[in-house]
């Protein structure tokens, strides 16, 4: 198969499709790989990286588009790249179409067969293409939530881990999943003392049976939350609801009982956010205060640290890649009901049916589609 890697144009993403070890990779299973000029450059992979892993380097997107079986991406195509995909060319990215009706039509009107990273599933229930960037933000949350304690940056001027004689930072992670536990794993790591809230008791049960007394864990009632976030030197939102806006569990009203300089670093903000004061930020302006309480709440974190994000994704999406490069999408799906999961749209059909229920469009079984 010959697999094209475009560089990314969607605004601030540094990310790349594939790193050079899954372009060797996937040579070494008998395909051709085409990779932009550039594409990699964002994450630290120059043209020569990839031309040394056997790889060609190609102009123009226009070119890989044109050229390739497979397109491998980060971000969904934009409108320039929906033109260029074609009838039976397999596109395997993230997608997220439901809230995005115009990528849904073009890719339809397309003929193109999409995989999306974010409903690939894994045997345990979970997201195996959304999970690394989950760890990245959440390990990423205490780091910029320090920085944001900094006094030059408005915080209450804390030092993470104290000094002896000096107590460290409290914080607080509301939301002990993927994200929380990253983010309460790295601040203990910085010596806090830290407290994960959740509601789920059973996955309390499993974060004190791993990791012991490295943190404390809460149940996540009112009550609970209301006074760690009191006490917190730092916050951090990492609560999900799947296929909800998250929950607003801090109000307004209760940032008057933080401490003056207190750090919120809302990784939730993608979903809405779980304070009532979080609004979208970006990476070049990403705090502003309210009521005296620090913001953090960037959208794309893992965008911060492209290379470490590329490798991590490049790592989780390359078993998936090699299956659908060696056997075809139909065959890979047919396999492995965990990439057909993943499976969104093919010549002109929405296989999708959370998809289809929130643009109004009707669906077909991916299961019936691929058996037929
Ligand atoms: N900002 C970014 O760059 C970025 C990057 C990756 C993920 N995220 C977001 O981070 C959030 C968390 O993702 P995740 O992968 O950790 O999800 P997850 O499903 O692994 O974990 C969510 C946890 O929240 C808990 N929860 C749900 N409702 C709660 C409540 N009311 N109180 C306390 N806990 C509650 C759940 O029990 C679960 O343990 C998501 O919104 C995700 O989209 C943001």
């Amino acid at each position: 198969m010959k697999i094209g890697c475009p560089k990314e144009i969607k605004p601030q993403e540094f990310r790349v499709g594939m790193t050079p070890n899954a372009a060797r990779e996937a040579i070494a299973h008998g395909h051709e790989v085409i990779i932009e000029t550039n594409a990699g450059s964002g994450s630290g992979f120059d043209d020569t990286a990839y031309t040394d892993a056997g790889a060609q380097i190609i102009a123009t997107a226009a070119e890989v588009f044109a050229t390739a079986d497979m397109i491998v991406k980060v971000k969904e195509p934009q409108a320039g790249e929906r033109k260029m995909l074609r009838e039976g060319q397999l596109l395997f990215t993230y997608l997220h179409l439901a809230p995005d009706p115009d990528q849904t039509h073009d890719l339809l009107a397309s003929g193109c067969t999409a995989i999306a990273y974010e409903t690939v599933t894994d045997r345990n229930g979970g997201l195996p293409l959304l999970a690394p960037m989950s760890e990245v933000a959440g390990r990423l949350a205490p780091q910029v939530g320090a920085w944001t304690l900094q006094k030059a940056n408005g915080g209450r001027g804390v030092l993470m881990g104290g000094v002896p004689g000096v107590s460290p930072a409290k914080v607080a992670v509301i939301g002990g999943g993927v994200v929380g536990t990253h983010a309460a794993r790295v601040a203990a790591g910085m010596g806090a003392d830290v407290t994960v809230l959740d509601r789920s008791l059973s996955r309390m049960r499993y974060l004190d049976d791993v990791f012991g007394s490295v943190f404390k864990t809460s149940y996540a009632s009112a009550g609970n939350t209301a006074e760690l976030v009191t006490e917190a030197d730092m916050v951090i939102g990492a609560v999900l609801i799947p296929g909800a806006a998250a929950p607003k569990l801090v109000t307004r009203d209760q940032l008057s009982t933080m401490k003056p300089g207190a750090a919120i670093v809302d990784v939730a903000i993608d979903q809405g956010g779980c304070f009532e004061t979080s609004h979208a930020t970006t990476h070049q302006d990403p705090i502003y205060d309210v009521d005296g309480i620090m913001h953090y709440c960037v959208a794309n974190m893992p965008g911060a640290v492209a290379r470490t994000s590329t490798i991590a994704l490049g790592n989780a999406t390359m078993p998936f890649l090699l299956a659908l490069a060696d056997k075809g999408w139909k065959k890979a799906c047919q396999d492995d009901p965990h990439l057909l999961a993943g499976l969104n749209v093919h010549a002109g059909q929405l296989t999708y049916e959370a998809v289809g229920v929130a643009l109004g469009l009707d669906t077909v079984s991916a299961e019936a589609l691929v058996n037929a």
